[in-house]
């Protein structure tokens, strides 16, 4: 029986990887700093990705995108418009957008914990445009905002273990 959907499988692996990053810096770590690995304004625990600056900067403009269209989704959300949730989700942040953020180019530069990520997020973003077109057929958008909870879960979770530099 399966227990969880993929989506879900992913919320509990990423303080899997965060604890797997923070293992990794353990043995150069003093108890203190062991103990300050939640203050987030004293230690960075993210795994640093190298990525060619103007790519660096391309995905960051990609990743401001994201944020706006989580914004629009939960608008369309709150007008009713289901269907236009649906679109936004699979059209600007699901699996129909990878070729769009130039996924071929950016995901060879990306640790596969990074990849798995990516590819996390994509398909939650897949799995809430199908609940948002349930949604017009039920007139429930409950699950469809579950859903969306844990698109977003997607991002946090990346965001918890990497970072980029140039
Ligand atoms: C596969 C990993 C990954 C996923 C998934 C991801 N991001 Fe990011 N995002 C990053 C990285 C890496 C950075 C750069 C962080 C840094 O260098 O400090 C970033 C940065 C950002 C920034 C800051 C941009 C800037 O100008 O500095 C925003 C906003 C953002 N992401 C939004 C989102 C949203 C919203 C989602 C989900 C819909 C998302 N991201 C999904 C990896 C990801």
């Amino acid at each position: 029986m399966r227990l969880y959907s993929d989506g879900m499988r992913y919320i509990f692996l990423a303080p899997m990887l965060v604890a797997a990053a923070c293992a990794d810096h353990a043995h150069q770590a003093t108890p203190a700093h062991l103990h300050g690995a939640h203050d987030m304004s004293a230690t960075d625990t993210r795994q640093a990705v190298r990525f060619p600056p103007e790519l660096r900067l391309q995905t960051l403009a990609h990743m401001r995108e994201h944020l706006a269209i989580l914004g629009e989704i939960q608008q369309a959300i709150g007008r009713g418009a289901y269907d236009a949730a649906a679109e936004l989700a699979e059209h600007q942040l699901g699996l129909s957008s990878l070729a769009m953020h130039g996924a071929q180019e950016v995901g060879p530069l990306m640790p596969p914990g990074m990849q798995q990520a990516g590819v996390a997020m994509h398909r939650a973003a897949s799995r809430f445009a199908v609940e948002a077109t349930n949604a017009g057929a039920t007139n429930d958008p409950r699950p469809a905002i579950a859903a969306l909870g844990v698109l977003t879960a997607q991002c946090v979770a990346c965001h918890a273990s990497y970072r980029l530099v140039d």
